[in-house]
């Protein structure tokens, strides 16, 4: 099938270079410049595991482009994947959205051809058929259904695993009103092996915020038991293990730590609240769940008060500053809560992470700035007074620590051996 993906961020990149390697043809449409030539040179713009390697082998198949147009009239099927901030608020903000389907409506006024639009961002409940097909219709002259395709089709890729996920998902959630749109979706993802959940575009909306706002959840929670078996002197990596036995319970996402971050979960949980409010509903739950996350990197802090009492012109070591291991992504990185603490208590910070310095200085200039990078975790360990491990990349586990207090948020028992004092948040 001819494909093309509007935005090429994580999802839309991953997503088209899935297509290609399942033997479709894929037109990414960007406004970005720099993006445009660097996936036009087989170079990913962002960096994914095993990316650069397809988009190696399967240079040829597929091309960027800022000409809508182009990849409308070229192309059989268009995924919208472009980006849902928040909004101050927690709200979210469709502005990329509208803009996409503006101009895709423009496009396909000039398609002979049957055309299908598909959403693949996270959007709330009721914005496919409410927002995007509107737009569409008013711009393209065309009616939703009768002229032109419409879809939800939303993601459920782990950064880091996402080409993975992609070719071996758990399921994919098909949201469709008419049975010509959900043919051509099956024809598409035929090839791959996965139950396929064929729901209305409403359903599959929701499909997306409840599966995140769940596993939110789960984390927050084994959070907060896990705070209390630190209390008890209990280790709850062990309770969960023993938890997660339960077929009804599964032993997955249950890693205590210091919370959660990254592009999804604090986005859709936020976005998610707002709606439900709007809705005159009051979701304690998940605002608890949000709370128990905002609290939890500051555990951090606060143990390694206890054995560091006066941090002020103190050297403090911080191991890793993107959100998750295997990505150079640092958006809601707890990182960033960490080292702002920090600074305002007057330690002097040196921090090190394989893939994401570069990205934390950019993202966080108030921060990022005012902190020094070293080249390795070995300059990090001579340089400081204190060892805090943030993220627990592969490499951070055949550190040698002797002689130094290691503060771990993530627990890599490495560290423990050889550590003069190792203690973690949650056990
Ligand atoms: C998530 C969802 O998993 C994915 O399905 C969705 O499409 C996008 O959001 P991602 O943001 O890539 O994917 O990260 P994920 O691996 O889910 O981790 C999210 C955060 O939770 C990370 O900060 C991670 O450190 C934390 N986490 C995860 C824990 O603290 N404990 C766990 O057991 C698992």
């Amino acid at each position: 099938m001819r494909v093309s993906v509007v935005g090429s961020g994580y999802v839309g990149l991953v997503t088209g270079i899935g297509f290609v390697k399942l033997g479709n043809s894929v037109i990414f449409v960007d406004v970005d410049e720099r993006k445009i030539q660097m996936i036009n040179n087989a170079q990913p713009p962002i960096y994914e595991e095993g990316l650069e390697e397809l988009m190696q082998e399967f240079r040829g198949k597929y091309y960027a482009t800022n000409d809508y147009r182009d990849a409308i009239l070229n192309s059989d099927i268009t995924f919208i994947a472009v980006g849902t901030p928040s909004r101050e608020d927690g709200s979210i903000d469709l502005t990329y959205v509208k803009e996409a389907s503006r101009a895709i409506g423009k496009a396909l006024r000039e398609k002979e051809d049957y055309h299908v639009v598909v959403v693949k961002s996270t959007v709330l409940p009721g914005t496919t058929e409410e927002v995007v097909r509107p737009i569409l219709e008013k711009y393209s002259g065309k009616k939703a259904i009768q002229d032109f395709g419409l879809a939800m089709n939303p993601e459920f890729l782990r950064e880091g695993t996402a080409l993975k996920d992609f070719l071996n998902p758990d399921r994919i959630v098909i949201g469709v009103q008419d049975e010509r749109t959900k043919k051509v979706l099956e024809e598409l993802y035929a090839p791959i092996n996965a139950p396929k959940l064929i729901v209305d575009i409403k359903t599959a909306e929701m499909i997306k915020y409840a599966s995140n706002a769940f596993l939110a959840t789960k984390i927050s929670f084994a959070n907060e038991i896990g705070n209390i078996c630190k209390k008890l002197g209990i280790d709850s990596w062990k309770v969960f293990e023993g938890v997660g036995l339960d077929h009804r319970i599964s032993p997955y996402f249950f890693r205590t730590g210091i919370g959660w971050g990254g592009s999804c979960f604090p986005k859709d949980v936020r976005a998610l609240i707002r709606k439900a409010e709007e809705l005159g509903e009051d979701p304690i739950i998940l605002k608890a769940v949000v709370e128990v996350n905002e609290r939890q990197p500051l555990k951090l802090i606060e143990l390694l008060k206890k054995h560091v009492p006066d941090l002020k012109g103190k050297t403090v070591g911080v191991l890793g500053l993107a959100f998750k291991p295997n990505t150079d992504d640092v958006r809601e990185t707890r990182a960033y809560i960490i080292v702002r603490k920090l600074l305002e208590k007057g330690a002097h910070i040196i921090a090190y992470d394989p893939k994401a310095m570069e990205n934390f200085k950019r993202f966080y200039p108030d921060v990022g700035e005012k902190i020094e990078y070293a080249n390795s975790p070995e300059e990090v360990l001579e340089k400081s007074d204190v060892i805090l491990i943030v993220t627990e990349w592969n490499e951070f586990e055949k550190v040698d620590y002797s002689g130094k207090i290691v503060i771990d948020g993530r627990r890599i028992r490495a560290a423990e051996k050889t550590a003069r004092i190792y203690e973690g948040v949650c056990w």
